[in-house]
């Protein structure tokens, strides 16, 4: 269709996508049976079949399962390179990508297999590609600020790799308060900081986020709307949301896409961005995710336009290479 291609044609920018959430069953399947590990489903098919949920938690139950076939550095690489082919074909010319390095430290995979081979692809997709990239490593707030801080540490030998820190998996109970030490040592290292927030969880977090964490963007975020100060505060100090529509309508954040917020936060000025989260497990990557937020909420040619200037301008790319994609 014609608004098809008009996404196609317009270049674009990833700021939220957790690599362990682009694993493809079929890539899934290939790598574990090579790992000779068995996963807890026959088939592709029935793997797929699980792919039902009715909250955040459903979700990332089977994420980590998923995760467990990942095992040596070719691993992390070809996940990562099936990634960056993808959303090559997409046209997506910057990704600011996150992992979850507990997902794997946790299961005896070490920090370096793991960045190392995530590395390597993105390397590789900018030299082929040209695809420009940061690297963001993400905590996992269900475990504890003392396990982060041990996360912190395995890091420090990448620091020139990694640009900053993230906060993802179970948002309800688990606020941004539990973090703020590990953050404020995490920007002592030079890190960038954003986190998840207002995904499921109240306003009140997106508050914390900005106010004990001092993240430069939320993720998510899409419960904003039920602060008016809190949206001053975000449009005045022109803090972007990483919004994630295809993810949000999987996770029952909202019922239907006839319900996402991002058009009324366009018009309400606050720097609203696009992005496919976890694409393998909700079936949409870039693309999809603009196309059908488009076609939902009849967004005009402009507010598409807008969307993926906004991702350059959230993005961590310097003044001069963001100033040639805006
Ligand atoms: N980890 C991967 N995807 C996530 C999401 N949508 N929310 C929180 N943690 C995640
Ligand atoms: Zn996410």
């Amino acid at each position: 269709s014609e608004l098809k291609n008009i996404i196609q044609g317009i270049p674009k920018a990833e700021l939220h996508l957790h690599i362990e959430g682009s694993f493809e069953p079929e890539l899934m399947f290939k790598i574990a049976q090579r790992n000779q590990i068995t996963l807890p489903y026959k088939s592709i098919a029935s793997l797929k079949k699980a792919y039902k949920f009715n909250n955040l938690q459903e979700f990332l139950d089977i994420y980590y399962a998923g995760a467990q076939a990942l095992l040596h550095e070719q691993d992390f690489f070809d996940l990562t390179w099936a990634y960056l082919k993808k959303v090559h074909s997409q046209n997506v010319i910057h990704v600011e990508l996150f992992f979850d390095p507990q997902t794997h430290t946790d299961r005896r995979v070490p920090f370096p297999i793991v960045i190392t081979g995530i590395h390597k692809a993105l390397e590789k997709a900018k030299s082929e590609f040209g695809i420009s990239y940061k690297l963001i490593m993400s905590y996992l707030r269900h475990l504890s600020e003392e396990e982060a801080f041990k996360t912190l540490e395995s890091s420090l030998p990448f620091k020139h790799i990694i640009d900053g820190v993230g906060l993802d998996s179970s948002e309800l109970g688990n606020p941004p308060s539990k973090f703020q030490r590990v953050f404020k040592a995490s920007a002592q290292q030079g890190y960038q900081l954003v986190a998840h927030a207002g995904e499921e969880g109240p306003s009140a977090y997106i508050w914390e986020a900005l106010d004990l964490l001092k993240v430069v963007r939320i993720d998510h975020g899409n419960r904003c709307l039920d602060d008016d100060a809190l949206v001053k505060r975000l449009v005045e100090e022109k803090i972007p949301l990483t919004l994630c529509p295809t993810s949000n309508v999987a996770l029952k954040v909202i019922q239907k896409m006839e319900e996402h917020p991002v058009s009324e936060m366009l018009k309400k000025g606050i720097i609203a961005t696009i992005h496919s989260d976890d694409p393998a497990y909700f079936g949409g990557y870039m693309n999809e995710n603009y196309y059908e937020t488009a076609k939902a909420l009849h967004l005009t040619l402009d507010q598409i336009q807008q969307l993926a200037v906004n991702a350059f301008k959230a993005s961590w790319l310097n003044a001069d290479a963001k100033q040639k994609r805006i």
